[in-house]
């Protein structure tokens, strides 16, 4: 005979361990965020706290990454999106640190494939990554190509990006766009022609954006889309962060109520004006 447990057990993804399952229960399926975006932080004061060099919390935030990325594959979120290098982090970091990265990103690429396809992850890109060494871009196009056919979660990796750089990037591909097909007389622009000339054109906006380290910013990121998203900041730093700190934000995700700039919903879908006007 099939008990309660075990029909609540069976609803568990398959893969969660037992603090994860424990935060799952407590999830709506049906409300899981589309998109969740994430800001990485933290990861210089982790080796800090430790005495260790800079690179130490790059390097251990690979586990990190690990670990959200197939939490976020086992509880079928369609889109993961992480800040993995900004423009800024290229430009206004030592060389040796940028360079002690994109080993990093390689190598991440190089090992990772295998599980990606197990998770049936697809993987993309966001950013200028015409400005990366040519050997990174190449894994990078290897990695992509390697996961084209999977059918799952969308993992995108924002790397060398900027969203100011997005939007003149956007602006750029509208007018060149507009050159090919008649001038500017035949331009229309609004916010769906916008949101088709950015990076993220194959994705829904973020419904939830984390960051690490209790930073209270969004750094440059993804400054259109996240128009509407709710924002969840945690003071675990990136290399701590694991995918049971991923269902927690989601957890504190289902508690918030959206409106998108509306008024309050009741239960039934009635607007708390409509129930007002009633009462009056
Ligand atoms: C921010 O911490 C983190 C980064 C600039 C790099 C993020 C990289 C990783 C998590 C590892 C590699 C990523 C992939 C996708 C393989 P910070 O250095 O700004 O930390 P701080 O604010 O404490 O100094």
């Amino acid at each position: 005979m099939t008990t309660l447990h075990d029909k609540v057990a069976s609803q568990v993804p398959h893969g969660l361990d037992r603090k994860e399952a424990e935060v799952y229960r407590h999830l709506d399926p049906a409300r899981l965020p589309r998109h969740i975006a994430i800001i990485m932080d933290g990861n210089g004061r982790w080796a800090k706290r430790r005495h260790l060099p800079r690179v130490a919390g790059h390097r251990a935030g690979v586990a990190a990454v690990r670990s959200t990325v197939e939490t976020a594959a086992r509880i079928h979120i369609p889109a993961l999106t992480l800040y993995a290098f900004s423009e800024e982090n290229w430009k206004k970091r030592p060389a040796s640190e940028v360079s002690f990265l994109m080993r990093l990103l390689s190598r991440y690429l190089k090992a990772e494939v295998p599980t990606l396809n197990q998770n049936n992850i697809r993987l993309e890109y966001i950013g200028r990554q015409h400005e990366l060494p040519e050997d990174v871009q190449e894994r990078m196009q290897w990695a992509r190509e390697a996961t084209a056919r999977n059918s799952g979660m969308v993992l995108t990796l924002a790397l060398n990006y900027s969203a100011r750089s997005e939007l003149v990037d956007a602006f750029r591909s509208m007018l060149d766009a507009a050159a090919q097909n008649g001038g500017l007389d035949h331009l229309r622009i609004d916010e769906d022609t916008v949101s088709r000339h950015l990076y993220t054109r194959h994705l829904p906006d973020p419904d939830l954006v984390v960051r690490t380290s209790g930073e209270m910013r969004l750094s440059n990121f993804l400054l259109w889309q996240l128009a509407y998203a709710e924002i969840y900041v945690t003071s675990t730093l990136w290399p701590d962060f694991r995918g049971g700190h991923l269902l927690e934000g989601i957890a504190e995700y289902q508690k918030r109520e959206r409106r998108y700039g509306g008024l309050n919903h009741d239960a039934h879908g009635e607007t708390s004006s409509a129930i007002d006007e009633r009462k009056a």
